[in-house]
C-alpha cells in the first residue's frame, strides 16, 4: 500500500491535515491507535470538558440565577446519568463527525499502533498483533500529549483522577483537591463545584495561571474566590495516603517549611501535559527530540530527517487544539509546494469557566519585558448596557497597543462569552490593526462586544461610557 501522506494520530492536528492534504489532492492515510477518531480533544479533552462546563453553568443558573429573573423552576435537581449521557452524546456525534469526513474525503483509516520503521514505511501493528507497512513519500507525526505524573500520587481515575477520570466521577465529590491552578484544574474545578462539591486549588507559584496577562489573573482569582474556589498558592502536594475512606493529602509551602494535611474525597492532577511519542521509533528513525521531549521541528514543520513532519502537543508551542489544526492545514500546504505558515503570534487562548477568560498576542508582562512602550485601554463589563441589563457585570476588557504605532499588540477579556469576543482582535492583529481601527469600526448596540470597541477608544484616553 502506498500513499502521498500517512499522518499518525487523528487528534485536532492530524485529521485537519490529513483532510487539507486530500483536498489538495494527494493520497492519504490515517493511523488511530485509540478506537476512536478525534484525539485527546474530541474523546477526553475539549469537547467533552466543554459538556460538562455548559451543563454545570446552566445547573448553577437554575439555582441562583433564573428565580431573580421571574423564572422559578425550583431548585435543580442533578441527574448524574443524563448528563454523563449528554456529554458522551456529544462526543460521538464529534467523533462520527471525523469519520465522515475522512470518508468524504476518501481518506483510508487504519486502526492500530503507528511506528516509523523507515523514513517512507509506516508499521501498522493492530490490538491483535498483526502488522502491516504502509509506504508514503511523507509522514506526519501527530500523536498529541499525555498527562504529567506527579510523584508520590498515583492516578487510579477513581478517586486520584486526571483530567480524564475527573469527566466521568460517579458522583459529585463532597471535597475536591485540585493540584495545579492551570486551565484544566479551573475549568474541571468549576464543573464539580457548580454541581456542589467544595473544591481547594493548590498550586505551586504564587499565581494562578502562569502566563496569562497579571492584571486579568489577580481579577479571575478574586472573581473564583467569591463563587466559592479556595487556593493554596505557594504550595505544593508531596503525597496523597489513599489506604482510608477518604484521601490524606499532604501539603508543603513551595519554599520548604510546615506541611499540613488536608481531607478530599476526590484529588484531581492538573499539573501540565507532556508530548506523547511512545513507542513511534523515533530514536531508531533518528528524529531529534527537545530537553522537554517534543519532537523537533524546523519553521516549515520539518523534522531533521526528510519527508517526517510534526505538528499538535508533541512539538514545541501552546498545547491547543487550534494550534494543532492550524500546523496541520499548514504542513498540508507545504507539502502540496504552498507557501503554508502558521502565525504564532495571534494564537487565541480561552478559559472556559463562567466568566470566560480569553486573550491574543502579549501580556503586558511580555511587553514590559521586552522593553516595548505600550498604551494600555481598559474598559469594565460594568458599563456595557448588556451585561449590566443581564447581571453578568463581572470583568473587562484590556487592549494594550504600541505607544508609537497604535499597533494592537494583545487583548485580554475576563467576561461572559468572551471566548467568543476575543476574534476581532485576532482578525484586527492578523491585518495589523490599530487600537484605532478597532475604535472606528461600528459595533452593534446592546452587545457585549461594545466593550471591546471601548476599550480600543480607552486607548485614546476617549471612551464614551467611563
Ligand atoms: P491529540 O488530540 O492528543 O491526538 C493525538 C492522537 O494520536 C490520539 O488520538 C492518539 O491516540 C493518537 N496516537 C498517539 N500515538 C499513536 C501511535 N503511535 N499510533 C497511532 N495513533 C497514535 N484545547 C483547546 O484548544 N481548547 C480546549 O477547550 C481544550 N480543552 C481541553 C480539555 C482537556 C481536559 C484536555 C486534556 C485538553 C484540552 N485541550 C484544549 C487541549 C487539546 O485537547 C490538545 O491541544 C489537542 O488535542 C492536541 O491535538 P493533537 O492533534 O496534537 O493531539
Ligand atoms: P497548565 O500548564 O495549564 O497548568 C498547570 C498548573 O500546575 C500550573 O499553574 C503550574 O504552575 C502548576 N503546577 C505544576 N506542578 C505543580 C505541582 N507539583 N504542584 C502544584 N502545582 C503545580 O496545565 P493543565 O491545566 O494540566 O492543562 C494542560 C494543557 O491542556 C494546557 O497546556 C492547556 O493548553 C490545555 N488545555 C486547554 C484548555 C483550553 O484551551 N480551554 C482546557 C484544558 C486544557
Amino acid at each position: 500500500m502506498s500513499f502521498d501522506l500517512v499522518v499518525i494520530g487523528t487528534g485536532p492536528g492530524g485529521y485537519v491535515c490529513a483532510i487539507r492534504a486530500a483536498q489538495l489532492g494527494m493520497k492519504v492515510a490515517v493511523v488511530e491507535k485509540n478506537p476512536t477518531f478525534g484525539g485527546t480533544c474530541l474523546n477526553i479533552g475539549c469537547i467533552p470538558s466543554k459538556a460538562l462546563l455548559h451543563a454545570s453553568e446552566r445547573f448553577e443558573e437554575a439555582a441562583h440565577m433564573l428565580p431573580k429573573m421571574g423564572v422559578g423552576v425550583g431548585a435543580p435537581k442533578l441527574d448524574m446519568a443524563a448528563l454523563m449521557k449528554f456529554k458522551d452524546d456529544g462526543v460521538d456525534g464529534n467523533v462520527k463527525g471525523v469519520g465522515f469526513l475522512f470518508k468524504k474525503n476518501k481518506i483510508e483509516t487504519f486502526t492500530g499502533t503507528g511506528r516509523i520503521a523507515a523514513p517512507g514505511k509506516v508499521e501498522v501493528k493492530g490490538a491483535d498483533g498483526k502488522t502491516q507497512v504502509l509506504e508514503t513519500k511523507n509522514i506526519v507525526i501527530a500523536t498529541g500529549s499525555d498527562v504529567a505524573k506527579l510523584k508520590g500520587v498515583e492516578i487510579d481515575e477513581k478517586r486520584i483522577v486526571s483530567s480524564t477520570g475527573a469527566l466521568k466521577l460517579e458522583k459529585v465529590p463532597e471535597k475536591m483537591l485540585v493540584i495545579g491552578a492551570g486551565v484544566i484544574g479551573l475549568e474541571l474545578g468549576s464543573v464539580w463545584r457548580r454541581l456542589g462539591a467544595k473544591v481547594t486549588v493548590v498550586e505551586f507559584l504564587d499565581r494562578i495561571i502562569p502566563g496569562m496577562d497579571g492584571e486579568i489573573a489577580k481579577s479571575f482569582q478574586r472573581i473564583l474566590e467569591k463563587q466559592g474556589f479556595e487556593f493554596k498558592l505557594g504550595s505544593k502536594v508531596t503525597g496523597v495516603d489513599s489506604s482510608g475512606k477518604t484521601l490524606k493529602v499532604n501539603i508543603e509551602p513551595a519554599a520548604g517549611g510546615k506541611s499540613e494535611t488536608l481531607e478530599a474525597d476526590v484529588v484531581l492532577v492538573a499539573i501540565g501535559r507532556v508530548p506523547y511519542t511512545d513507542g513511534l521509533g523515533l530514536k531508531e528513525a533518528g528524529v531529534e527530540l527537545d530537553q522537554r521531549g517534543r519532537i523537533k521541528t524546523d519553521a516549515h514543520l520539518a523534522t531533521n530527517v526528510k519527508g517526517i513532519y510534526a505538528i499538535g502537543d508533541c512539538i514545541a508551542g501552546p498545547m491547543l487544539a487550534h494550534k494543532a489544526e492550524d500546523e496541520g492545514v499548514a504542513v498540508a500546504e507545504i507539502l502540496a509546494g504552498q507557501a503554508g505558515h502558521t502565525n504564532y503570534d495571534v494564537i487565541p487562548s480561552v478559559i472556559y469557566t463562567s466568566p470566560e477568560v480569553a486573550s491574543v498576542g502579549k501580556t503586558e508582562e511580555d511587553l514590559k519585558q521586552a522593553g516595548v512602550a505600550y498604551n494600555v485601554g481598559k474598559f469594565p463589563f460594568t458599563a456595557n448596557g448588556r451585561t449590566k441589563v443581564n447581571q453578568t457585570t463581572d470583568g473587562f476588557v484590556k487592549i494594550l497597543a504600541d505607544a508609537k504605532t497604535d499597533r494592537v499588540l494583545g487583548a485580554h477579556i475576563i467576561g461572559a462569552e468572551a471566548g467568543e469576543m476575543i476574534h476581532e482582535c485576532a482578525v484586527l492583529m492578523e491585518f495589523g490593526g490599530a487600537a484605532e481601527d478597532l475604535a472606528r469600526t461600528c459595533h452593534a448596540h446592546p452587545t457585549r462586544s461594545e466593550a471591546v470597541k471601548e476599550a480600543a477608544m480607552a486607548v485614546a484616553k476617549r471612551a464614551i461610557h467611563m
